[in-house]
């Protein structure tokens, strides 16, 4: 059975009011990711840390899925096969259009991990400092449930198994500066799988796609699910 596995970024967001990270103005060109987004500025400042995930988690419910996020789940509910999609953001836009063969390799806005018991826990309202676990019942324990800069992806495991056997590779909306997810187009290009990418403008790494389209996401993800969808119907 064919297998299409997507790689998401903050380009296919980026339409919905979510920033990006290195478009200009983007949300490196006014933060330094070492403070907010590292597991040495959380140590050092975790109230500063906090309030610059809070502010994003409640901007997260102010933001819908748009053209782009409800294409792919509907590639995924029509194509006659497998769909993967792997999202390096941590917003919650891809499952709110419907996908749900997903996985966030950066981890997600609306989780907290506790760092003494290791527990995953809903958490849709302000994370601070004083906040206890439920679990283990210890305060001061909760962080994001986001991968920093240092730390290891969630799910390599299913990612590297999917991407041994795709037959179809798209990159949507990622600037492709950030591994292990730049490298995802070599290891699917070796796997003999034909790679797409669909960027608002060429990335670092376009060269080693098979095809660059070029474009918002709105407009050129719907089109390109459709013509897949049709060309398994012929
Ligand atoms: N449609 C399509 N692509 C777009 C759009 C749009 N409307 N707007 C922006 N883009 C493209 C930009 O051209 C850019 O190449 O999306 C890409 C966004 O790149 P980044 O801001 O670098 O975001 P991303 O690639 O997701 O970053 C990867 O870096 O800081 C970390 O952990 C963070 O997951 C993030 C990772």
């Amino acid at each position: 059975m064919s297998l299409i596995v997507i790689l998401t970024g903050a380009g296919i967001s980026a339409e919905s009011g979510v920033e990006s990270f290195r478009d200009e103005g983007g949300i490196w060109s006014r933060y330094d990711y070492r403070e907010v987004a590292t597991p040495e500025g959380f140590a050092a400042n975790p109230t500063l840390v906090h309030e610059f995930y809070n502010d994003r988690r409640a901007q997260m419910q102010t933001v819908g899925p748009n053209a782009a996020h409800f294409a792919l789940a509907r590639l995924e509910q029509e194509f006659d096969g497998e769909v993967l999609t792997i999202t390096q953001n941590i917003d919650d836009l891809h499952e709110r259009a419907g996908t749900k063969n997903l996985v966030h390799m950066h981890g997600e806005l609306g989780k907290a991990l506790c760092v003494r018991c290791n527990t995953r826990l809903a958490w849709k309202d302000q994370l601070s400092m004083f906040d206890h676990c439920p679990n283990c019942g210890h305060t001061g324990c909760l962080r994001p449930d986001v991968v920093w800069f240092g730390e290891s992806p969630y799910h390599m495991d299913i990612i590297e198994e999917a991407l041994a056997r795709a037959s179809l590779y798209l990159s949507i909306g990622t600037s492709g500066n950030v591994y292990p997810a730049a490298m995802f187009v070599e290891e699917a290009a070796r796997s003999g799988a034909h790679t797409v990418e669909l960027n608002l403008e060429p990335s670092e790494i376009s060269h080693q796609f098979n095809r660059t389209i070029k474009g918002p996401a709105t407009e050129i993800v719907p089109r390109f699910v459709d013509t897949i969808l049709a060309a398994g119907k012929r």
